[in-house]
C-alpha cells in the first residue's frame, strides 16, 4: 500500500458490507511457476520487503503423520486402498472400459487422454480398451485415435492398452449388438456413455431388459435429465440396471486437483474451519469466467445456456464441497451425504429469483486473439430461444451454519477477465482499536480453479510504524494434480469408488435449486443483457469478484 509520511489520526475502518480492497490490485503473484509448492507471506508495499516470510512446505515425517494432509489429490489414499490390489504384492485384475459414442469429441478429446494419464501414473490398472460407435470405422483408424491420445505417456499400461484395443461398429440401443459387446469384455466393466443423453437413456432401457455382467458399473455425462421429473425418472432407470453404488454421474470439476485440494485445506488445518460459517463469512462468490466461445458445440448448449451447462452442473457441486460440514472419512458414503445436506438446504437467495439472478449473452468481440461472432449470429445457434452466455444466480445454504450468507455462483463464456476462483469473503472485525492508521481490506480467502492457488489477504501493521494498517498476502501454490480431471474421473470408476461422482438424489436436487430461475427467464421475467465478447459482463451489473492483493514471490 501507499507509504503515508505522517500518522494520520485513524485507520481506516473497516466498511460495511460489500467494502472492495482499497489498494489497487497488483499482478497475482507468479508462485505457481514454482516447482515446489511453497507457502509464503509477503507484504504488499515495498518497504515491507525485508518482512517477508517465505517457507518451503514441511516435509513429511516432521510433523503427525495425516493422511493425505494438503495433497493435490486428498482422496487418493481413501480410493487407492480399494484398487486394483496395487501395491499389496497381487496382480490387479484386467478390467474392461467399453466406450460408446467412441468416435464423439469427447472420446477424442477428453476421455483417452484422461486414461492414458491414467494409465500411465502409479494409480493405473491392466486394462481392455473396447471403443464403439454407429461409425464405420476401421481397426487403423480407432488404433490412430487411441494412440495419438496416448502420445504424450508411456509405460506398460500404456503400450499394453493401445496394443490390445478394439472398435466395434453397433447400434447399441439393440439388444443383441450391445449383448455382443458385453461378451467382448473381460474382468469387471464399466460402460463409459459419450452419447447424447436421449440416446443414453434408450441403451438405459434396453440393459434393463438383459442378463447384465456382475459388478457392471454405468458412467454417464452430464446433463442428468433436463429438470427434477426427468432426473427422477432417469434416476429410477439407472437402477433398475445397477444398484446406485455402481453408478458413476460424472462431474469432472469434483475431478480438478483445486477442487479436491478444498478438502485438505479445509478438513486438515484447525485454523479455517471455525471461520467458515454466518457468523463470520459476509459472502462466497465461485465464479468461472470462460475465454472460449461455442467452439462448434451450438447443437448441445444452444439448448442448455451457461445456467444449466455450468451452475447447474458443476458449481453447484463445487459450492457443496466448499459448505458442506466435516466428513469423518473421505470415504464415498461419507462425502456424498455431507454434499447432499448442503445441496438439500440450497434455495434461491430471498426465494425471488427475478431479484437474485442474470442473463446475458454475447456480442461480437474479441478475446486475446481470437475473435467471435455475435452469439445470435452464430452458426447452429437460434437466436429467439434466448439462450444465455452468462449466468448468475445467488442462492442461500439454509443451515443453521450458513443462514444469511448469500452465495453467488456466475460462469459464462467469451469474457476477458481470466477469472476462475472461489472467493470468501469475511466480515470485518467487530472492533477496531482507534490509533491505527492506514487502509484495512477485507479479509478474503482465495481459492484459484485454474490456475490453482490459494491465497489469503489480511490486515497486519508495521513494520516501520506499528500504528499503519498494512495489507498482507499469505499464498501457497496448489500445483497440478497427477492426473486431468478426467483421468480422476476414470480412476474413481475403475477403483469402483464413486466418491467423485454425483449422487442421484444430488443430481434431482441440482435442477430444483436452479428451477424457479429457469421458469423466471423462460417468463422473460428477467433481462437478457448482452456484454461484448472479450469484456468482463454487462457494465449494469452489480459487481462480483476481486482479486487477491499479491506480489510476486522472488
Ligand atoms: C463442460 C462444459 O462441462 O465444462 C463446457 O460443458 C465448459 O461448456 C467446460 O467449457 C469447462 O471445463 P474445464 O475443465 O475446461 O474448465
Amino acid at each position: 500500500m501507499a507509504q503515508s509520511s505522517s500518522r494520520r489520526t485513524g485507520a481506516k475502518k473497516p466498511a460495511a458490507k460489500g467494502t472492495s480492497a482499497a489498494k489497487p490490485v497488483a499482478k497475482r503473484a507468479s508462485a505457481n511457476k514454482t516447482s515446489t509448492r511453497k507457502t509464503s507471506t509477503s507484504k504488499t508495499s515495498s518497504k515491507t520487503s525485508t518482512a517477508k516470510v517465505s517457507a518451503q512446505r514441511a516435509t513429511s515425517g516432521s510433523t503427525r503423520p495425516v493422511r493425505s494432509a494438503t495433497s493435490a489429490r486428498p482422496a487418493r489414499s481413501a480410493r487407492s486402498t480399494r484398487s486394483a490390489g496395487k501395491g499389496r504384492g497381487r496382480t490387479p485384475q484386467r478390467q474392461t472400459l467399453l466406450i460408446l459414442g467412441a468416435s464423439g469429441d469427447l472420446t477424442g478429446r477428453l476421455l483417452l487422454p484422461g486414461l492414458g494419464s491414467l494409465l500411465a501414473s502409479d494409480h493405473g490398472t491392466p486394462l481392455k480398451l473396447i471403443g464403439s460407435g454407429m461409425e464405420d470405422w476401421s481397426a487403423s483408424k480407432w488404433d490412430s485415435r487411441v494412440r495419438k491420445a496416448f502420445a504424450d505417456y508411456s509405460g506398460p499400461l500404456v503400450r499394453a492398452a493401445a496394443a490390445d484395443t478394439e472398435y466395434v461398429q453397433a447400434d447399441v440401443t439393440d439388444a443383441e449388438q450391445l449383448a455382443a459387446l458385453l461378451a467382448k469384455s473381460e474382468g469387471s466393466t464399466a460402460i463409459y456413455f459419450a452419447l447424447p443423453p436421449a440416446v443414453t437413456a434408450k441403451v438405459c432401457q434396453t440393459l434393463a431388459t438383459m442378463e447384465l455382467p456382475a459388478g457392471l458399473r454405468l458412467v454417464l455425462e452430464k446433463p442428468f435429465g433436463t429438470d427434477v421429473s426427468s432426473a427422477e425418472k432417469l434416476n429410477a432407470l439407472l437402477q433398475k440396471v445397477v444398484p446406485e453404488e455402481q453408478i458413476f454421474r460424472v462431474d469432472h470439476f469434483l475431478g480438478k486437483s483445486t477442487v479436491l485440494n478444498i478438502l485438505g485445506l479445509r478438513f486438515a488445518n484447525r485454523l479455517l474451519e471455525p471461520v467458515l460459517n454466518a457468523e463470520h463469512v459476509e459472502k462466497i462468490e465461485i465464479i468461472i469466467d470462460e475465454a472460449l466461445g461455442l467452439e462448434g458445440r451450438a447443437g448441445y448448449y444452444d439448448g442448455a445456456g451457461a445456467l444449466v451447462d455450468m451452475i447447474q452442473s458443476h458449481l453447484l457441486q463445487v459450492m457443496s464441497v466448499l459448505m458442506m460440514d466435516a466428513p469423518p472419512t473421505l470415504t464415498a458414503p461419507d462425502l456424498r451425504d455431507r454434499k447432499s445436506e448442503v445441496l438439500r438446504a440450497t434455495k434461491i437467495w430471498n426465494d425471488d429469483p427475478v431479484g437474485s439472478s442474470h442473463r446475458a449473452r454475447y456480442t461480437a468481440g474479441s478475446v486475446g486473439r481470437r475473435t467471435f461472432p455475435a452469439y445470435a449470429q452464430s452458426p447452429g445457434v437460434d437466436p429467439s430461444r434466448k439462450t444465455e452466455t452468462l449466468a448468475e444466480i445467488t442462492v442461500e445454504v439454509d443451515t443453521w451454519r450458513w443462514a444469511g450468507v448469500p452465495v453467488t455462483l456466475r460462469s459464462g463464456k467469451a469474457l476477458g477477465t481470466g477469472n476462475k476462483q472461489i472467493i470468501v469473503t469475511f466480515k470485518p472485525p467487530p472492533r477496531v482499536p482507534d490509533g491505527f492508521t492506514g487502509t484495512w481490506i477485507p479479509e478474503r480467502l482465495f481459492i484459484g480453479i485454474d490456475p490453482a492457488f490459494m491465497t489469503l489477504n489480511l490486515n497486519v501493521n508495521g513494520p516501520g510504524n506499528y500504528l499503519e494498517i498494512d495489507p498482507a498476502v499469505m499464498t501457497a501454490d496448489f500445483g497440478p494434480g497427477q492426473l486431468s480431471p478426467y483421468g480422476e474421473v476414470i480412476s474413481s470408476v475403475l477403483s469402483g469408488d464413486t466418491s467423485l461422482a454425483v449422487r442421484g438424489d444430488a443430481a434431482v436436487d441440482c435442477w430444483r435449486v436452479v428451477q424457479p430461475v429457469l421458469n423466471a427467464w423462460k417468463a422473460d421475467k428477467v433481462p437478457l443483457d448482452t456484454y461484448p465478447a472479450g469484456s468482463a459482463g454487462p457494465k449494469s451489473w452489480p459487481t462480483v469478484g476481486a482479486k487477491p492483493i499479491s506480489e510476486p514471490l522472488s
